[in-house]
């Protein structure tokens, strides 16, 4: 049961990240128990900055939009807190891609600048999207946002570290492929890793809720939706049930991601930006192989009774909705497979 502590009153939020998919959840579930919600947005946002100013606009419709560069810490000290003051900030701010230089820019610079603001002007709490992977860092990205963290976690605010499990976007990549008749590929024997995915809405409600419940509070929050866990097999085998088809899979190799970070290093030595996407083959790599459910570091497994559970919506619903047309997956910034 909820234990509410700011008995659901109306606050002032600053939300970064608004533009993101599980921004957008999190600002409509804000809006919705009536927060007044401020948010930063870049001239040009979106997966490829595809959307204007007047897209963004409406996209946020409800809410202030300050357009600008978070990057900026004088754009932040003037125009973002200068002449407004917020009780609380929400981040579901992120990098798009990982790339090393972003990773430490965005999930971790500007996030380190706009709380030693936030503090200075009199802001008293701070809920952060994060992700349950940096349990086990081994990628740029992921120490990026541990080091935040745990600024986070020290700066003397009320906090709430959310670390989700997977997005629904993030599993959807095959649905076009399969439904074309192409087989459903797998790394191994797609059985490497499993999560519980969680959906844009539950996690949005989520995220919401870490503002009134205490129980949320000054803590890290490992969550995925409604279980059980389940595998990259189990998504082919439903979605080949759901079309009505014969399964028909292919493996991959986990291993082919890491030789081609391994080769794209030994390029990026003489060419540089080529050593930032080699990380993205690394990225791929530990999201094929780890599951995304909390770490036990004693038994060393991953355990899917101890990954807490919230929402209602499960993976395999949105698969249903996707075949049968009533939504269009939404693209995601580094696909792992594509039609
Ligand atoms: N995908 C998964 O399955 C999964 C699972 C668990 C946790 N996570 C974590 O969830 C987070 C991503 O959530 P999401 O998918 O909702 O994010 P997203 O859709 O990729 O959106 C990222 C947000 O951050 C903003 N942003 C990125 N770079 C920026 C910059 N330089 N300046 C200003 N704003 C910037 C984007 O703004 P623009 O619109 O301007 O680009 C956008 O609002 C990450 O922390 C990730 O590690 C992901």
């Amino acid at each position: 049961m909820q234990q509410t502590s700011g008995t659901g009153r109306s606050r002032s939020i600053l939300m970064l990240g608004g533009t993101g998919t599980i921004g957008r959840a999190t600002v409509a579930a804000l809006l919705s128990r009536g927060h007044k919600v401020t948010c930063i947005a870049r001239p040009k946002s979106g997966i490829g900055r595809k959307f204007t100013k007047d897209k963004t606009q409406e996209l946020l419709q409800g809410t202030e939009v300050i357009f600008g560069d978070v990057k900026n810490r004088d754009f932040l000290a003037k125009d973002v807190f200068g002449d407004r003051s917020f009780d609380v900030i929400y981040s579901c701010m992120a990098s798009r891609t990982g790339e090393p230089k972003d990773a430490w820019a965005v999930d971790y610079q500007a996030h380190a600048d706009v709380l030693a603001l936030a503090k200075e002007s009199g802001v008293t709490q701070m809920v952060l999207l994060s992700a349950i992977c940096v349990q086990k860092p081994k990628l740029v990205f992921q120490h990026a946002k541990l080091k935040f963290e745990q600024e986070l976690a020290e700066s003397g605010l009320t906090y709430s570290i959310v670390r989700p499990t997977a997005y629904f976007k993030s599993l959807a990549g095959q649905v076009e492929r399969v439904k074309k008749g192409k087989p459903f590929l797998l790394f191994g024997d797609g059985t490497l890793a499993a999560c519980k995915p969680i959906s844009d809405p539950d996690l949005g409600a989520y995220l919401a809720d870490c503002l009134d419940d205490v129980s949320l509070q000054n803590k890290i929050l490992p969550i995925g939706g409604p279980g059980p866990a389940i595998t990259l097999k189990n998504q082919g085998e439903y979605l080949f049930k759901l079309l009505d088809r014969e399964p028909k899979f292919k493996s991959v190799p986990a291993d082919l991601l890491m030789n081609i970070s391994k080769v794209m290093d030994v390029i990026g030595k003489v060419i540089p930006p080529v050593a930032e996407k080699a990380e993205l083959a690394r990225i791929g790599h530990y999201y094929a192989t780890e599951s995304m459910l909390v770490w036990d570091a004693e038994a060393e497994e991953y355990d899917a009774d101890a990954t807490p559970e919230t929402g209602s919506e499960t993976l395999f619903d949105y698969y249903k909705r996707l075949v049968e047309g009533k939504e269009k997956a939404e693209r995601v910034d580094v696909a792992m497979f594509s039609d």
